[in-house]
C-alpha cells in the first residue's frame, strides 16, 4: 500500500487567512504553508482512495503525479473515505463535482446523514456529477471497491472515536460522527491507522491502531487551552473540541508509544501548535519520544 499526507495541518491550514500566531506569520514568510488535513492511498499505485477531502484538494492533486488525470479526461481517484462530516474534511466533495461517474463516497452513517442534511453536500452534488453514498460497516472489516464494483485491494474497518458532533450539527440526534479506521492491503497485508481526529485513546482506538505499520494520529493541539491565548477568553479547548492534547499531562505523547505502531505520524495540525516550529522544545520533545511531526507530500510503503 502507498500512502501520501496530501495535507497536514488542520482546519484553516498553515498560515490560516486571518491568523497571526508565530507559525502563521512565519509560514507567510518563508512561503512553506500547510495543506488541510487529507491522505492518498493506493494498493497497486494506479487507482487512489482520499481520506477525507480537503478544501485544498485542488492544489493538492496538482503536487503529485500519481493524482494526475488518465487519459484527455479521468482521474485515478476511484473512492473517498470520510472520517468525519467537519468541513475541512468534506468541502473538497464540492471540488470533484466535474467528475464522470458517481464518486463511492465511504463514511459513517452519523456523517452519511449529515451530508444530505444540516450541511446537504450530497444534494447540491446530486445537479453535477453525483455521489454514491456507502456507509461504514462499525461490525466487520469491508472490501473497497470502485463506482463498478472493482476490488481495489483494500480492506477497511471503521470504529467510532471519542468526539463531538460538528458545530453545525449541535441539535442533531446521536449518531457516530467521527471514525477510526485500519486499512489492510489484501496482498502484502500492509496496514494503516488512520484517526486523524480523536478526543481520547480508548479501547476502539487502540484496537484500531495497535500493532499498525503506520499510525497517523491527531496531532490538532499540543495544550488544551492553546486556542484560547491565540483567539481569546471563549475560544473552546482542545478537549472541549473532541482532540486530545499531544503534550497534556494525560496526552496523546504519553500514550502513542504505548500502541506498538511500526511508525507514528501526527497528522490534522493545528496552525497554533508549537511543535510546528522546527527546533521548538515541543518539537524535540515528539521526536524525542520517537514520534513524527507529519509534513505535507511525506510517503510511505506498507
Ligand atoms: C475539528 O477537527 O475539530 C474541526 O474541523 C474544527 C473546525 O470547525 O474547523
Ligand atoms: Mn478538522
Ligand atoms: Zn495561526
Amino acid at each position: 500500500m502507498r500512502v501520501i499526507i496530501l495535507g497536514s495541518a488542520a482546519g484553516g491550514g498553515v498560515p490560516q487567512w486571518n491568523c497571526a500566531c508565530p507559525n502563521c506569520i512565519d509560514a507567510r514568510h518563508d512561503n512553506r504553508g500547510r495543506t488541510q488535513s487529507s491522505v492518498a492511498v493506493s494498493a497497486d499505485g494506479e487507482r487512489w482512495i482520499l481520506l477525507n477531502a480537503s478544501p485544498d484538494l485542488r492544489t493538492q492533486l496538482a503536487a503529485h503525479h500519481e493524482l494526475w488525470p488518465r487519459g484527455r479526461r479521468g482521474s485515478g481517484i476511484a473512492a473517498v473515505i470520510l472520517t468525519d462530516g467537519e468541513i475541512d474534511h468534506t468541502l473538497g466533495l464540492l471540488l470533484m463535482r466535474e467528475s464522470a461517474s458517481k464518486l463511492p463516497v465511504y463514511a459513517p452513517a452519523g456523517v452519511t446523514a449529515l451530508l444530505d442534511g444540516a450541511w446537504p453536500l450530497y444534494r447540491v452534488l446530486s445537479a453535477y456529477s453525483g455521489v454514491e453514498p456507502r456507509v461504514l460497516d462499525e461490525a466487520r472489516p469491508m472490501p473497497l471497491t470502485d463506482h463498478a464494483g472493482a476490488a481495489l485491494g483494500l480492506c477497511c474497518s471503521a470504529a467510532p472515536v471519542a468526539r463531538r458532533p460538528p458545530r453545525y450539527a449541535r441539535g442533531v440526534s446521536q449518531a457516530t460522527f467521527d471514525v477510526g479506521l485500519r486499512l489492510e492491503d489484501e496482498r502484502t497485508g500492509g496496514t494503516l491507522a488512520y484517526v486523524p481526529t480523536a478526543g481520547a485513546i480508548d479501547d476502539r482506538v487502540r484496537r484500531v491502531a495497535s500493532g499498525a505499520d503506520l499510525l497517523l494520529f491527531d496531532g490538532t493541539f499540543w495544550s488544551d487551552d492553546e486556542l484560547r491565548a491565540v483567539v481569546g477568553g471563549d475560544a473552546p479547548t482542545a478537549r472541549e473540541m473532541g482532540h486530545l492534547p499531544v503534550g497534556a499531562p494525560g496526552g496523546s505523547l504519553e500514550l502513542l508509544p504505548r500502541l506498538d505502531a511500526k511508525r507514528t505520524v501526527l497528522v490534522h495540525i493545528n496552525n497554533t501548535n508549537p511543535m510546528l516550529c522546527p527546533g521548538s522544545a515541543e518539537r524535540t520533545q515528539v521526536e524525542a519520544s520517537g514520534v513524527l511531526v507529519g509534513e505535507d507530500a511525506m510517503e510511505f510503503e506498507l
